[in-house]
């Protein structure tokens, strides 16, 4: 028996070498963690339980069955976050560059799909070569089989990827199709072609970092929606993100204690309007002074800032916000906000988070730019998330709600349940000064004094037009609160809506405008 039993610590202590003492030295020389120590920041202490650290690749080309290290690069199994039970894989780049085999993929899916069948979220931990070039055609498959589940799960339990090495070529697609991408900046890349196959086709000399590094995939692409310093405040922002959302998409939400009282007045908001309109103010301000302690995490924070999303809490209530933001372009709508919006929106819908919306918004952005590479067709996204979709859905309009933008930014038509505006709101078709050059068009021209004359007409429409009350005469929005009343009205309409049931007609799926 104690033979046997030593037999047993000593495969396992020869596992939790992975590529061996070297390898996890030059991992650290790069700055990074082995896929063991990754686990252990990122799960609560203890938790980890390991699944198939037995397993060896079954590869005889290339002389491969002389090296079949055991567990064959990548590190499955169950932990817990914050108490909560997750499903992790964390691929080790000490085994074979921590590519792709037959096995591998295997033991990926094998996690995937206990995480399905208990109801709890994937986190799956990438730092990879790619397809192992040794197994060929079998590895491609493998890839295959791990996208499928991806594909399935979605909307089922989240999933989310952390970009902790390199991840290139196909093997990209598996976190594309997850909900969440967390990179780190410097060691983390990602591409579908490197910057050698970047050179010879298009001639461009670009880095690792610059075409997909951490900050290119969270400013530019929008693929990564956190760049973090380094991996531990990466794995730590998992974590947050963790205490956010519910383990599948029929869970209740976690209510996370808090000592902020629900009624509290939020007097800063009386005076955060600018006096003239185009003036811009920071829109987090805003959300900072509402939510639980003024704790906002942010989701893709450098991406489309014209658009803000992220999550917080109203009196415990986890929620995702969606808001305009002025101090960046205005606050208009583009591509880039849509679909960043739009993508936020049916996360929050598929797994039951209640949407919470500041509306500040001056329209579409004009131009070729924008209507050639299809602003109808990205804009359509949000408006087709807002209206599709059935959780709690509440928006304060703290100034600008107009022209189609009014309608996509969660309006009571598309099935706001709770729609206000402060004394602020400018409701409209447009802006003043727009409306009054079409309007008067022939007037302005022939006028002696044009200035004058625009003046005159734009603080008549601003009478009639930019303000609250003739979409609250018709119960376009349900009230009209003092700008200090917020988080008190927001905790009470969320409370209130915690039994809302709205469906929609029964369908295999929609066809989102892509
Ligand atoms: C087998 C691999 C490997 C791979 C790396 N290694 N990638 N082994 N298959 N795909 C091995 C190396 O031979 C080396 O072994 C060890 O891992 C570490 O690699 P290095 O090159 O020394 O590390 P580094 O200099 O940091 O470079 C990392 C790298 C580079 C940029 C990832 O290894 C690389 O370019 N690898 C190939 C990437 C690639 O083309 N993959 C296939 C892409 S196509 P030793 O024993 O020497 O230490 C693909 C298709 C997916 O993935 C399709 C899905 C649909």
């Amino acid at each position: 028996m104690s033979n046997r039993i030593e037999t047993l610590e000593k495969l396992r202590a020869e596992a939790m070498l992975g590529g061996g003492i070297e390898r996890i030295a030059q991992q650290h020389k790069r700055g990074k963690l082995t896929a063991r120590e990754r686990l252990e920041v990122l799960l609560d202490e203890g938790s980890f339980q390991e699944m198939d650290m037995f397993a060896r690749h079954r590869s005889y080309n290339f002389d491969m069955q002389k090296q079949r290290p055991l567990g064959d690069g990548v590190v499955t199994g169950t932990g817990t976050i914050d108490g909560r039970i997750v499903c992790v894989f964390s691929q080790d780049f000490t085994v074979f560059g921590g590519s792709l085999s037959e096995v591998y993929a295997e033991k990926i899916c094998k996690v995937m799909d206990l995480a399905m069948k208990i109801g709890v979220p994937v986190i799956g931990l990438n730092d990879s070569g790619g397809a192992r070039i040794q197994e060929g055609v079998v590895s491609l498959g493998g890839y295959a089989d791990i996208f499928l589940r991806n594909t399935l799960a979605s909307g089922v339990i989240p999933q989310i990827s952390v970009v902790l090495g390199p991840c290139a070529g196909g093997a990209v697609y598996s976190p594309a199709i997850t909900d969440f991408i967390f990179m780190v900046k410097g060691t983390s890349y990602m591409f579908v072609t490197g910057p050698n196959v970047v050179k010879t086709v298009t001639h461009e000399e670009v880095t690792f970092e610059e075409l997909g590094g951490a900050d290119t995939h969270a400013s530019k692409s929008g693929v990564a929606h956190f760049a973090a310093e380094n991996e531990v405040e990466c794995l730590m922002h998992v974590r947050k993100l963790m205490s956010y959302i519910p383990s599948n998409n029929r869970d209740d939400l976690h209510r996370v204690p808090t000592t902020d009282t629900p009624d509290r007045l939020c007097l800063k908001l009386d005076t955060i309007i600018p006096a003239t309109p185009n003036k811009p103010y920071d829109i987090k301000d805003v959300i900072r002074e509402v939510v639980d302690e003024g704790d906002f995490f942010e989701v893709h924070a450098d991406f489309a800032t014209n658009i803000v999303v992220g999550y917080a809490t109203l009196d415990g209530r986890p929620i995702g916000i969606v808001a305009n933001q002025p101090a960046s372009m205005a606050g208009v709508l583009d591509i880039d906000s849509s679909t960043k919006g739009a993508r936020f929106v049916r996360f929050c819908d598929a797994f039951n988070i209640p949407l919470v919306v500041f509306e500040d918004v001056p329209g579409f952005l004009p131009g070729t730019e924008q209507e050639w590479r299809g602003i109808i067709r990205h804009g359509a996204k949000l408006l087709y998330a807002f209206c599709e979709a059935t959780v709690p859905k509440v928006t304060v309009i703290t100034r600008k709600a107009y022209g189609g933008a009014y309608d996509v930014m969660n309006s009571k038509h598309v099935r706001g349940d709770f729609n206000v505006a402060w004394p602020t709101a400018e409701i409209a078709v447009m802006g003043a000064k727009g409306a009054v050059e079409i309007l008067y068009n022939k007037e302005i021209r022939c006028a002696d004094d044009k200035m004058m004359a625009i003046a005159k007409h734009e603080a008549e429409y601003n009478e009639k037009f930019c303000n609250p009350y003739e979409a609250a005469e018709r119960g376009y929005i349900d009230d009209v609160i003092l700008p200090h009343d917020t988080r008190k009205r927001l905790v009470h309409a969320l409370k209130l809506l915690e039994t809302k049931v709205d469906t929609n007609p029964k369908k295999k799926h929609g066809n989102i405008p892509l």
